[in-house]
């Protein structure tokens, strides 16, 4: 075992230290230091194993257990020490009780197997934060590896000679068709230990539950590690706006709730959109790491290193960049789509016309489509929540800047999420404190990204709730904070691509028309349209709007998402307060904007 972490170069006693422990802890036989450059060999033996299938040329397929295919809410924790870190949605529960019961289970259950190590970093090298973003992650499962690969920056060179600043990431796949997934007795457990920077998670082998850099880490732990040292972490996307007119560039970044369309925003927003006028950056899909720099400039940086984008719906017409960053040879790894050996390729709902040939298909659970059931025929092929997973390298229009360890200046910051009715396409705020409490009373339907919510109207702050790592009232706090020492403040909206007619149709065609409201955002930031008051924010005017170019449907359907109505909000409101009033400690300062708000729409 030490021979092989001296053959890989790992030098830093506190890495050996804790790798040493937790070979013994969990009895696995052997251990494998990995980085980067094992890419093409990992996939070798991925497939001789039968772990992953060929797609195409260099693209891979991997499927995971029917009941493991997203997010698990109810059994993710955050574990500290002390009792003030409880919040509404954290699932705070002491570590001496939990993290017990996690060693337990983890103890023995790599017998026989390999405990892969993956040294990485969650931030580009060399900045600032580079103690924080560093980590280790154990795990036995060889294409969590390969994912962590793409997602992260992986090599013990990212951390060896950061000491014990590192954040002691263990996954354990577990037995996974005996674990009493979603019933009373699920032995499930992901936990995350804020107060000492450790993630135990047992019982999954699904990205957003295993890849412990990315989400565990990089969120979940990370969003604690910002609050002590005065940093904010989101869930975010981060774009980047040039106007080639007037030669100015805005970055924006904005937080929509898991599957709610921060990825499609990044990434098809793309430079030949509305008559080439604009040129349209991709720095980041999921996460922002947000700070105040010493010149008092709002900054920020995507943390990653990949794309674990959403599968369905994904094709040329709305997204094309994902469509080019998928293409043979980009190394992608698909999930729990439908898959055909015969011809190697993949398909989900919304790629494009479904394959009318059945011979070889088979859905995301591996059954063979043409022996379905007559009351399955119609059945999804793909999971909703199937996924891609590709390098930041492979996005076409990824930013020339996209690892600068500074980051880039954050001038806008918007949120929204799936609201069928009320929230307009999009409403402007220029008070911070309006901003953070647009942020804070985000509501919206739940999605496929968490196991068993779909469709539930729920609020998400910042859309936040599933990693929050602390109070609510501190974390509101901790924005008003940050965003406070910026010397020029950002502007804050509110978007809303999903509100639909009565007929169930969305209104607005959104992905790369999308692009249309946050050039209306710039411009008003700027001063170069007024749009128009309401009490919940400036909208856009009609006419302020570029509408060329734009269908006809969506230009009969435009007066009514961008209308507010004042009895809907006014039911809104009440629920706000209700949402509102369960957070301890919350800023005196979010209460008044509520006021302000509501006094607004009383006169309104
Ligand atoms: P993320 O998980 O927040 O990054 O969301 P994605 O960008 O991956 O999108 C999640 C799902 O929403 C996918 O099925 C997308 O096709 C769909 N989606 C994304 N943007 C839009 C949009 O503007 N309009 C509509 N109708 N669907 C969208
Ligand atoms: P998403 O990322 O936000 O792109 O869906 C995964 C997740 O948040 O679970
Ligand atoms: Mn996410
Ligand atoms: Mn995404």
């Amino acid at each position: 075992m030490d021979r092989a972490l001296a053959d890989a170069g790992v030098t830093n006693q506190a890495v050996i230290d804790f790798v040493t422990q937790w070979a013994e802890h969990t009895g696995a036989e052997r251990m494998e230091v990995v980085s980067a450059s094992d890419d093409a060999r990992l996939l070798q033996e991925g497939l001789d194993a039968g772990e992953l299938q060929p797609v195409g040329e260099g693209m891979y397929y991997s499927r995971s257990y029917s009941k493991d295919t997203a997010r698990s809410e109810e059994r993710t924790i955050v574990a500290t020490a002390d009792e003030q870190d409880r919040g509404v949605y954290n699932n705070w529960k002491p570590s001496s009780q939990v993290r017990p019961v996690v060693e337990e289970l983890m103890k023995g259950a790599l017998q026989g197997k390999t405990m892969y190590v993956i040294p990485y970093l969650m931030s580009p090298k060399g900045s600032d934060l580079d103690e924080l973003a560093a980590g280790v992650e154990l795990t036995d499962n060889r294409s969590v590896v390969l994912q962590m690969i793409r997602m992260a920056r992986v090599g013990i060179e990212m951390i060896d000679d950061l000491g014990d600043n590192f954040v002691k990431a263990v996954h354990v796949t577990g037995d996974l068709e005996n674990l009493q997934q979603g019933t009373p007795e699920d032995k499930r457990n992901f936990v995350t230990v804020a107060d000492e920077r450790t993630i135990l998670h047992y019982g999954s082998s699904y990205g957003g539950n295993a890849l412990l850099g990315k989400i565990a880490h990089g969120l979940r732990q990370a969003s604690y590690d910002g609050w002590k040292n005065g940093f904010l972490v989101e869930q975010f996307m981060l774009l980047g706006i040039t106007d080639k007119e007037t030669g100015k560039k805005y970055n924006i970044a904005g937080g929509f709730p898991s599957a709610s369309g921060k990825t499609n925003l990044a990434m098809t927003l793309a430079p030949d959109a509305l008559g080439d006028r604009f040129y349209v950056e991709f720095y980041g899909d999921d996460i922002a790491w947000i700070w105040v720099d010493g010149d008092g400039v709002l900054r920020g940086f995507n943390p990653e290193n990949g794309v674990f984008g959403v599968a369905k719906d994904t094709n040329e017409k709305t997204n094309p960049t994902a469509i080019d960053a998928i293409q043979p040879g980009s190394g992608a790894i698909f999930t729990n789509v439908a898959y055909n050996p015969k011809t190697q390729d993949v398909w989900w709902e919304g790629k494009g016309p479904k394959p009318t040939d059945l011979d070889g298909w088979m859905d995301w659970k591996g059954e063979v489509i043409a022996d379905r059931a007559p009351e399955h025929a119609d059945d999804p092929w793909a999971h909703p929540n199937s996924r891609f997973t590709t390098t930041l390298e492979q996005v076409p229009n990824v930013a020339k800047d996209y690892d600068d360890p500074k980051g880039v200046e954050i001038h806008g910051i918007i949120f929204g999420g799936r609201t069928r009715d009320r929230e307009p396409l999009i409403r402007a705020m220029d008070d911070t404190a309006e901003g953070v409490y647009d942020g804070l009373t985000l509501g919206a339907e739940a999605t496929a990204a968490a196991d068993g919510k779909e469709g539930v109207l729920r609020y998400d702050p910042m859309s936040m709730r599933p990693f929050l790592s602390y109070g609510e009232g501190d974390y509101a706090q901790h924005w008003l904070d940050v965003i406070g020492r910026a010397k020029n403040q950002p502007v804050f909206a509110h978007v809303n691509w999903f509100q639909r007619g009565e007929d169930g149709r969305f209104l607005w065609p959104g992905y790369r028309e999308n692009l249309r409201p946050l050039v209306w955002l710039m411009q008003y930031r700027a001063g170069e349209v007024e749009g128009q008051q309401t009490p919940v924010g400036v909208i856009p005017k009609r006419e302020e709007l570029l509408l060329d170019g734009l269908d006809e449907q969506a230009l009969a359907d435009l007066d009514t998402v961008l209308t507010i109505d004042k009895a809907r909000w006014q039911e809104e409101m009440a629920n706000r307060e209700e949402h509102l009033g369960q957070f301890r400690d919350l800023p005196e300062e979010i209460w008044e904007a509520h006021r302000r708000v509501n006094e607004k729409l009383e006169s309104f």
